[in-house]
């Protein structure tokens, strides 16, 4: 494993596995991963007007949220989490996918090069997905096809994401995919983090908790529109244009049974 002869790091500060991601930074893995999933099945698989497609831009809101907390994350976490510890140059990109073509990449206990480029585009583009489906609900037609592409782009980039981890461990031996479940990396040169940060992920659940809490009860499926917390906005979950159809407007009670998927 340790290819490192000249670290000068004594022996027993190199656990087998040090600690390298932390838990706040895990439960945002999965939270958001399964929010992604479940934002994108719903719309590849429901029509867009009926009740379940709703889940579509409840699942949104709630991944904009994560990516949020990430942020913030990003800026006063664990080290290896924080923004400033993955922060590459485009030609530290380039050497590093150079390196990795040529056989000699070095594993980095964090993000290496490739995977920030990678993690700073499944954190942007969430954003502006919510941001396009917004001014899409809002009579805005125009942000549809950018909300597209951006969704198509996110996937692109998580299919480069799951490749990239399969060439690692391929390449390097190493299960990396475990590291996102306990948080350890099998990584020289690096004495591990000290702690999970457990109430820090406490938080996070708590915070990712009052919120969809606060959502569902602010969410009005016959309206199709739901009261964000603590803003005192509402936002139409709907373009409207399945109102107009039916006679109503956006933000009036429907008829009941006449949903496509009732
Ligand atoms: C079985 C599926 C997956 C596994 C095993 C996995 C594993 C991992 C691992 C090991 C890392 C750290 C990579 C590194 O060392 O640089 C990571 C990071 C990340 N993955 Fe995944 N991943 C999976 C699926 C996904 C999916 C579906 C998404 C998005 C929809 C995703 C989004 C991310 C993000 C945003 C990060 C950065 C985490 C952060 O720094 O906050 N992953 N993943």
């Amino acid at each position: 494993m340790s290819e490192h002869s000249t670290d000068p790091t004594p022996p027993e500060a190199h656990p087998s596995r040090p600690l390298v991601w932390d838990l706040p930074t895990r439960l945002f893995h999965w939270t958001f991963a399964g929010l992604f999933a479940a934002a994108f099945l719903v719309a590849l698989l429901s029509s867009e007007h009926s009740r379940i497609f709703l889940l579509h831009m409840l699942a949104g809101l709630v991944m904009a949220f994560a990516v949020l907390l990430r942020i913030g994350w990003g800026l006063v976490g664990s080290r290896p989490s924080r923004f400033s510890a993955f922060l590459y140059r485009p030609m530290d990109l380039a050497r590093y996918l150079r390196a990795a073509f040529e056989g000699r990449d070095q594993p980095t206990p964090g993000h290496n090069p490739a995977a920030s480029y990678a993690v700073y585009a499944m954190l942007l583009l969430p954003l502006g997905l919510v941001a396009t489906g917004l001014l899409k609900t809002s009579g805005q037609d125009w942000a549809e096809e950018l909300h597209g592409a951006l969704a198509y782009g996110l996937l692109a980039v998580v299919v480069l994401h799951l490749a990239g981890l399969a060439w690692h461990s391929r390449r390097h031996r190493d299960r990396i995919a475990l590291a996102m479940v306990d948080g350890r990396r099998s990584v020289a040169g690096f004495a591990g983090l000290p702690s999970h940060r457990i109430w820090a992920g406490a938080l996070f659940l708590v915070l990712m908790g009052g919120w969809g809490f606060s959502l569902a009860r602010g969410f009005d499926p016959v309206a199709r529109q739901v009261a964000l917390p603590f803003l005192g906005v509402t936002l139409p979950l709907d373009d409207g244009g399945d109102s107009k159809e039916k006679g109503g407007h956006r933000g009036e009670p429907r008829e009941h049974g006449h949903h496509d998927d009732d």
